[in-house]
């Protein structure tokens, strides 16, 4: 990373949530300075993003802006009083099926709030800006492993449509504006503080319980689950490259664990480390969901370094481990 001053400012959006909780805590652990932005939006409980929270909150490095990104005024004042080096942008409505429930406050949420960020960025001279994107751009596309340049012109969910959308709206303030933009492709993250809406998360707490885990599909759909540290190391080493002029200014990267993994193999990994045989109840498959993910590294690794190193039995065994530690679960 070209270096900026020794007190710069990175900007997390999202910092309450799974992924911003984990860079920020990484970030901090690295002496940045961090300011965090979150709305702490309904989508799941309060008290969970507190305690994805609680680490940074004790350190005199971190600041958290509650606002949110839909709101321009409070974007630009929070770019005008911290102006951050770097922004990494990770807030968002996450999750395809809520997304064909709900489309237009994805795109509000998602295209909007990315464009007031954009905006603010170019407004106060941050130096790299990097956007959380997703492998459910690649839609049902038959081509695996799926690789960046590979065409994602038909995405199946309104969730899919607005983060090719953020691609290319970061790709217009580039090439206009000249700020260093990366769009990183994260695949199905997992790990300590999962989204409860997730299926790994889901199936803990129900396999845990006795209780039946419905199945969509006939098990054989497949995903490239991706570890959260490893996520937080592909951030990490994204903000260290982005604005390198070795590098094109503009640029997409996957962020995968490329080994994917069936639905039924999942299950029986969940079955395995929690010590109890899942008992299953199969559903026809959900609309927006795509039949398989599985991320071409070979340009992450080229150009960034990255290398996943978290199969998915042991990311599993330290999720399941969290769940224990954090009292969500009587065992
Ligand atoms: N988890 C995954 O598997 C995955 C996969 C691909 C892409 N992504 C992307 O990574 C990013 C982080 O995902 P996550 O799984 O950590 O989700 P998350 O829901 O845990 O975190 C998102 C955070 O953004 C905040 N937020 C939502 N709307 C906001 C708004 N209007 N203003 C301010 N803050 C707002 C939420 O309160 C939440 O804390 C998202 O952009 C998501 O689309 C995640």
């Amino acid at each position: 990373m070209s270096e900026g001053r020794a007190d710069a400012v990175t900007l997390v959006t999202g910092a309450a949530g799974f992924i911003g909780s984990a860079v920020t805590d990484q970030l901090l652990a690295e002496g940045r300075r961090v300011v965090g932005m979150d709305n702490f939006c309904d989508f799941y409980n309060r008290t969970a993003k507190e305690r994805n929270l609680a680490n940074a909150r004790g350190l005199p490095g971190f600041d958290l802006i509650e606002a949110d990104i839909r709101n321009r005024e409070a974007v630009l004042d929070a770019f005008r009083k911290y102006q951050p080096e770097t922004v990494i942008h990770l807030a968002a409505m996450a999750g395809v099926r809520p997304s064909i429930e709900d489309p237009a406050l994805y795109t509000a949420v998602n295209l909007d709030g990315t464009v007031n960020l954009l905006d603010a960025a170019v407004e106060n001279g941050s130096r790299r800006f990097l956007f959380a994107s997703s492998s459910s751009v690649y839609g049902n596309n038959e081509k695996v492993p799926f690789a960046e340049d590979d065409p994602v012109d038909h995405p199946i969910s309104p969730y899919a449509a607005t983060k090719k959308a953020g691609e290319l709206i970061c790709h217009a303030y580039h090439h206009i504006h000249s700020l260093p933009i990366f769009c990183l492709r994260f695949f199905t993250v997992f790990g300590p503080r999962q989204r409860p809406d997730l299926a790994i998360s889901k199936f803990l707490h129900l396999v845990s319980r006795g209780e039946t885990i419905p199945m969509f599909g006939d098990g054989s759909s497949s995903r490239d689950y991706t570890f959260i540290e490893d996520i937080v190391d592909g951030v990490l080493r994204a903000m260290q490259s982005c604005g390198d002029p070795a590098l094109p200014g503009y640029r997409v990267y996957n962020l995968g664990g490329s080994e994917p993994v069936s639905l039924k193999q999942m299950i029986d990994t969940i079955g395995q480390v929690v010590g109890r045989e899942p008992s299953i109840d199969r559903r026809p498959m959900q609309p927006g969901d795509v039949d398989r993910t599985w991320a071409d590294l070979s340009r992450s690794r080229n150009e960034l370094g990255y290398e996943p190193h978290t199969s998915l039995h042991e990311g599993i065994k330290r999720q399941w481990a969290w769940i224990r530690e954090t009292g969500q679960i009587d065992t």
